[in-house]
């Protein structure tokens, strides 16, 4: 199963998605059946390492995103990818205008997966203080769990 976390920039919130789940796979020892991206919808900071209060917030819970890299979405992800999981509702209406309508059934709302915070958004943190990257990784870890036991119950 591939699974693709967008946001706008690809440097806050869906990398640090993208470096959660990773870890939830990993010590779930599903690495071999389950892959993991990111990308944004924006094309501005391709290329980029993550925003480092983000990579920071995420070290200190004992995540590295020191590896990943921004990319921008591009087509061949709708198929390419079985889940492209939005983190607002923005990057949710923007990835349906691109998508291929066979495709629209895998773009989802990340936090469907929460049992906390279904359905809402994952707030931009890229203007903000301390305290908004401590709130994206709380939303993340709380999706990441949901969503981790949706893939197990679809692998099994
Ligand atoms: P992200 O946050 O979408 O979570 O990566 C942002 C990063 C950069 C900008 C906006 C949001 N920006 O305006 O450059």
């Amino acid at each position: 199963m591939k699974i693709l976390f967008v946001c706008l920039g690809n440097i806050c919130r869906s990398p640090t998605a993208d470096g959660v789940f990773r870890t939830y796979v990993e010590r779930a020892g599903l690495t071999d059946q389950v892959s993991v991206d990111s990308a944004g919808t924006a094309a501005w900071h391709i290329g980029k390492s993550p925003d480092p209060r983000s990579e920071q917030a995420a070290y200190e819970r004992g995540y590295d995103l020191s590896l990943l890299r921004a990319r921008q979405v591009l087509l061949e992800d709708f198929s390419e990818f079985d889940l492209i999981l939005a983190m607002d509702s923005e990057n949710y209406s923007n990835l349906l205008s691109l998508c291929p309508d066979e495709c629209k059934p895998k773009v989802k709302m990340f936090l469907s997966y929460s049992r906390i915070a279904t359905d809402g958004d994952v707030p931009d943190p890229y203007y903000g203080g301390h305290s908004g990257f401590e709130d994206v990784l709380d939303l993340v870890e709380s999706a990441s769990e949901g969503l981790l036991a949706y893939v197990q119950s679809k692998l099994c």
